[in-house]
């Protein structure tokens, strides 16, 4: 199996975390930095992310995460955000990508002209792609703590409007999901089994 097959075929969502080993806001920056080279549209780079690590900050997301223990337990849990009006924040994310000549003027000013005209007027599609962008960072995120050495959990089971409340989140940032990410535990099950590949594949 090659590296990242292996990789993919042994990350698990894990249940229980080593509670003695923390990360350093070094490492936690690290995995951030490699989470931000998932793909988005356009490269439009439109997440956020909310490293709760402090005890406190864990006390105050339990309750919200509906008393998963794996908040407290893990080093860390990233509050995983997708970011509303893309349009807007598109001329400054996509700049980099101009200055490194990777494209030219004309196909910066097609792209950002192209994002005003998709995302302006469509606050659905601003979400969805809110939605998107964040899942792909989610899972970024997960592919590189395996690399690490360590092992995550991606989570839906979380008040949304309570966690934007009590973490200051503002209106255009969107929790699209929690990923604890620490040690791993003693306790973990081994990857499930997925449905067979000829039932969710299908060749036209
Ligand atoms: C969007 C999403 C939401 C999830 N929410 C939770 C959650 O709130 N709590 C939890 O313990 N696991 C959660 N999981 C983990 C799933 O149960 C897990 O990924 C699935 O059982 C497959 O496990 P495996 O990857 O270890 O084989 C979630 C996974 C995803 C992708």
């Amino acid at each position: 199996m090659s590296g990242i097959a292996e990789v993919i075929k042994s990350r698990i969502s894990a249940n229980s975390y080593d509670t003695e080993r923390k990360l350093t806001d070094q490492e936690m920056t690290d995995l951030i930095d490699l989470a931000t080279h998932a793909p988005s549209a356009f490269n439009l780079q439109n997440w956020k992310f909310l490293a709760v690590r402090s005890e406190q900050a864990k006390a105050r997301l339990l309750p919200l995460a509906y008393g998963q223990q794996k908040v407290v337990d893990a080093a860390v849990t990233f509050i995983v955000c997708g970011t509303l009006h893309p349009h807007e924040t598109l001329p400054a994310a996509l700049k980099p990508t101009l200055d490194a000549g990777i494209i030219d003027e004309s196909i910066y000013n097609m792209w950002v002209g192209a994002a005003q005209g998709m995302y302006q007027e469509n606050p659905q599609l601003q979400r969805d792609e809110a939605i998107r962008s964040g899942s792909l960072a989610a899972m970024t995120l997960m592919l590189a703590a395996k690399g690490q050495g360590l092992v995550s959990t991606p989570m839906i089971g979380f008040d949304q409007a309570a966690v934007i409340e009590a973490f200051n989140l503002p209106a255009t940032d969107i929790p699209v999901m929690l990923v604890t990410v620490g040690y791993p535990g003693t306790t973990n099950w081994p990857q499930k089994p997925r449905k067979a590949v000829q039932d969710v594949l299908e060749f036209v």
